[in-house]
């Protein structure tokens, strides 16, 4: 695609791309299971309809399951996703809603168009010397008093290579970022954190699950 993206957005490109036909089989709808998640994820829906009716973008959408779950709330959410083959299973999935191939690193929207940004375990593939750019990147998008909600499996900001996964071969990478350090960028981008929520474990070999919520300031007189 583009001669100047980073390696690790081809990397994990190709990597999603690899896994996407078998990865709905493999990884249901997690919000379906998990009511913690599913209440955050709720919360997120009604702060962004208080503030009003600017769509909502659900960035490394994956399949879609948050889109569709979005839009049964009364959101006006499209999904954006790096990998093709995730967008088209997405598409294939939920054929009435909108989905998009795109990199949160450099959205391909306006400034000031969004009510409101979902990016729900997918910062996991962002080193954390990209955070500065994608959570810049959801402060010149966001309206003012707009949300972000970003939930990411933590750990110690510690790291993993995936050289398999699901029986295809991967160059994936996870970064494990830490609650404080999710918040510390999200804070230097400008962004006000409203919430930190660490989720623990719910199986064996899993790992702890943060959701940040942040807001754009800017909308206080309204
Ligand atoms: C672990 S999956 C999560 C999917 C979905 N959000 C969910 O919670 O079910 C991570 C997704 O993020 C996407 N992704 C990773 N980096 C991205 C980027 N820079 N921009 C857009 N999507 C990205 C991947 O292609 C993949 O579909």
């Amino acid at each position: 695609m583009n001669a100047e993206e980073p390696d690790f957005i081809r990397t994990t490109r190709a990597s999603y791309d690899a896994m996407a036909p078998d990865y709905a089989d493999r990884f249901p709808d997690g919000l379906a299971t998990r009511p913690l998640d599913r209440a955050l994820v709720t919360a997120f829906a009604e702060l962004v309809r208080a503030h009003g009716t600017a769509p909502v973008a659900d960035l490394g959408c994956g399949p879609g399951h948050a889109t569709a779950r979005l839009h049964t709330l009364g959101v006006p959410v499209f999904g954006v996703d790096v990998s093709p083959r995730m967008v088209a299973l997405a598409r294939r999935t939920h054929p009435d809603l909108r989905f998009h191939v795109g990199t949160m690193t450099a959205l391909d929207l306006p400034p000031e168009t969004l009510g409101g940004i979902a990016a729900l375990f997918s910062v996991v593939h962002v080193p954390e010397e990209h955070l500065p750019t994608v959570f810049g990147e959801f402060h010149r998008v966001l309206n003012p008093g707009g949300h972000a909600l970003v939930a990411f499996e933590t750990g110690d900001d510690d790291h993993r290579h995936l050289v398999e996964g699901l029986g295809h071969e991967t160059a994936l990478d996870h970064y494990w970022h830490g609650p404080d350090t999710v918040t510390a960028h999200l804070t230097k981008a400008g962004l006000q954190v409203r919430a930190q929520t660490l989720l623990e474990p719910d199986g064996a070999g899993r790992r702890q699950r943060a959701y940040v919520l942040a807001r754009k300031p800017g909308d206080e007189a309204r």
